[in-house]
Order: C-alpha cells, then sequence, then structure tokens
C-alpha cells in the first residue's frame, strides 16, 4: 500500500513511537498522578517529559501551560466553548475545517455570531486586509487554521495576531495540518492558544492532541473530574495543567507523542517540510501536464503552502478515483469534502469534492511516480468507464 493520506494521521509511525506505546503499556500503565506508587510516580514522569517536549518545541511559557488533549478537535472546542459567550462575536476563515465550524455554529444558538474571513491564496495582504474589516466592536475571539486541510494554503497566522492583537481579540490557532511540518513558536508569534494533533505531523498515536496555552485569558474547561489534586475540592481546580486534564490520562499514547515529537526534532522540521513540499511540488508539475486533471491553486510556493494537494480528474467524481486508486493501485488518499466543507464552499468545490494527495515523511519519489502513473491512467475516459461498471 502507498499510503498518502497523511493529514488524516501519519502511517506508519517511526518505529521509537510503536516501541514507546509497547514499552508504556508492558511496563508502567499505572494511572498517572493519583497514586504514589513507583509504577504511578513512573507513568507521571513520562507524562512529564512530554510535557516538557513539547513546551521546548512550541516554546510555550511552561510545562503547565501544555494541555493533553483527545485530539485537535477537543483542544478547539476547549477555546471554543470556554471563551465565547452570549453577544460575542469570532472572527474565523473562510478554509476552516467543521471542529471549528461546528463548534461556532452550535454558539450560535446561544447569541454568538461569527464572520468568515477570506483567504487570498499568495496574497498575505489581501487575507490580512479582510481580517481587518471582519473585526467588530464585540469581537473576542479569531480561530483559524494556520494551513487549509484540503488545499493546503497557509495563512499569515503572525501578522493576524499582531493585528488582532491591536483591538484585543484572543487569537487561537488550529495546527492540525502544521504541528510538525512549521515551526511553531506560540511566544514569538503571540498566538493565544495553539491546537494540535498528536497523531499527525507530530507522529504520535491517535487519541492525542494538545492544546498551548499563551495567555491569561479565561477559559471554562470543557469537561470537568477528577485530576489527582486537590481532590478534597468538589470544584474543578483552577491550576494548570489540571483545570483542562479531568479523567485518566492516555499514558500511552502521551508516551507515543513524546517520542515523535523526538523523533521530528531529529529529522529536522525544515527537513521534513522540503521533503514533503518537493514531493507536493512534483506532484503538481506532473498533474499540470494532464489536460484532464483539475488543480485549484496556482503551483505550491514554499512560504505559502503546507504539503497537501487537491485535484480531480475531468468527468469522475472524487470519490470514484479514489476508489480506484485505493482497488486497482493500492494507494490510499482521500476523497469528498475532507470535514471541510467551507473550504470547498469557498473554492467552488462543494458540489464534487476533491482527491487529496498528503505525503509523510516516509513517503518517497518512487510512490509519488506511481500515483502519477495511475492518475494518468485513471484520466483516460474509456478505461475509468469500464472499471466503473
Ligand atoms: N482532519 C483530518 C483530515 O483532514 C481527519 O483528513
Amino acid at each position: 500500500m502507498i499510503y498518502l493520506d497523511n493529514c488524516a494521521t501519519t502511517f506508519p509511525k517511526p518505529s521509537i513511537v510503536l516501541s514507546a506505546v509497547e514499552k508504556a503499556n508492558r511496563y508502567y500503565a499505572a494511572n498517572p498522578g493519583r497514586s504514589g506508587h513507583k509504577l504511578s510516580l513512573k507513568a507521571s514522569s513520562e507524562v512529564y517529559n512530554c510535557r516538557e517536549n513539547l513546551r521546548d518545541f512550541f516554546n510555550a511559557k511552561s510545562d503547565e501551560n501544555v494541555i493533553f488533549t483527545l485530539n485537535c478537535t477537543t483542544a478547539l472546542n476547549t477555546v471554543i466553548k470556554g471563551i465565547l459567550e452570549e453577544g460575542d462575536h469570532v472572527i474565523v476563515s473562510s478554509l476552516e475545517h467543521n471542529s471549528v465550524m461546528r463548534p461556532v455554529k452550535e454558539l450560535e444558538k446561544n447569541g454568538v455570531t461569527y464572520t468568515a474571513a477570506e483567504v487570498f491564496p499568495f496574497d498575505n495582504d489581501a487575507t490580512v486586509d479582510s481580517f481587518r474589516k471582519a473585526i467588530k466592536s464585540n469581537t473576542r475571539l479569531a480561530v483559524i487554521t494556520h494551513a487549509s486541510n484540503v488545499f493546503g494554503i497557509k495563512l499569515p497566522i503572525e501578522r493576524i495576531c499582531a493585528l488582532l492583537h491591536q483591538y484585543g481579540i484572543i487569537v487561537c490557532v488550529d495546527a492540525a495540518q502544521t504541528a510538525g511540518v512549521f515551526p511553531i513558536d506560540v511566544q514569538n508569534s503571540s498566538i493565544d492558544f495553539l491546537c494540535v494533533a498528536g497523531h499527525k505531523g507530530l507522529y504520535g498515536t491517535m487519541g492525542t492532541g494538545a492544546l498551548i496555552i499563551n495567555c491569561d485569558r479565561i477559559v471554562k474547561p470543557l469537561i470537568s473530574g477528577g485530576t489527582g489534586s486537590s481532590s478534597a475540592e468538589l470544584l474543578q481546580p483552577e491550576i494548570l495543567p489540571d483545570k483542562f486534564e479531568s479523567g485518566t490520562a492516555n499514558v500511552s499514547g502521551i508516551a507515543a507523542l513524546n517520542a515523535g515529537v523526538s523523533f521530528v526534532r531529529k529529522k529536522g522540521i525544515e527537513n521534513i517540510y522540503s521533503h514533503e513540499m518537493k514531493l507536493i511540488t512534483d506532484l503538481y508539475n506532473a498533474l499540470k501536464r494532464n489536460n484532464r486533471v483539475i488543480l485549484y491553486t496556482d503551483k505550491p510556493q514554499k512560504e505559502y503552502f503546507a504539503p497537501v494537494l487537491s485535484f480531480n480528474l475531468e468527468g469522475i467524481n472524487s470519490e470514484s478515483t479514489a476508489q480506484l486508486l485505493n482497488e486497482k493501485y493500492d494507494i490510499a488518499v482521500r476523497a469528498g469534502l475532507h470535514c471541510a466543507p467551507s473550504a470547498h464552499r469557498y473554492m467552488n468545490t462543494i458540489d464534487e469534492g476533491t482527491v487529496r494527495v498528503c505525503p509523510s515523511v516516509f513517503t518517497t519519489s518512487k510512490q509519488i511516480d506511481a500515483l502519477i502513473f495511475a492518475i494518468n491512467e485513471i484520466s483516460k475516459r474509456k478505461y475509468v468507464k469500464k472499471q466503473l461498471q
């Protein structure tokens, strides 16, 4: 199988990640922060190691400002639902995933309003300007994807943060597709809240994510419950990270995430990004030569794109293309709307969806060549009709 669905989750995982899961479950699968015995202390110390690793990786203010979550969606929900109240306005971008849009739409019922600021590929000035135009007197929060999970378009988050902070607006960045792909420094970029997936570009396992808190604004926790701290109190503790980490932690997942972050550090984030962008650029150039391939942006360029490419074949729906790639060529891609109907609506692909290709550090040029060969073959209509009968 040639796996090119790494925006959904990276596969394969590095062997140090697999060993970390095995080791955690085999040798110290006790509940961290709950008991004083050796195994519980060992589990706590592994959780702490990962917190420290993530603190350094994203330049968070302290270990306590790193909150473990189930995934990026939980981190985003924590911020969106924990901050916005009746009468508040929130700015999102025109490329958001449903992990942002659904909680925001849900809050409309509670009197929250929103504006989707347009994103202009290759024109950061125009994008920043559309965020400026979206500001209202009651804008409290902006939730912005760092890069589209469908089209790879990257947003100038530093400039947007600088602009919105002039108006006292809190900024939350959805780094589901970019953590581990671009260097992110929450303090230098003035990102108030950073939401990350642990199982994508950080190469951890599924069921992990993190919320990096870089401001003192009050956020209500999404859930409350046991934290192993202040147990005599019936109210949720206010201290970080306990405030947002009720319930037993995913220790083996956190150990895997720690190993994944170390893997990315060792490879070098710039090397990973250059490798993946070269593959995407080669793919783009090859597909551009096939007049039956529909591409949706100009050639991806380094500072404007994450390594993600969407396309379609003339006269074939995206699911059929993906089905053929899977069944006949053993190539895994994701087709359809990618849980991001807003992005598809903005790019005029809402009816047909797209076929999306996402490489990882493990993807080779040979695999991309095999994909190009398969796409060129599928694009010959006669062949497709016969295959789909
Ligand atoms: N959000 C993930 C994707 O884009 C699952 O595929």
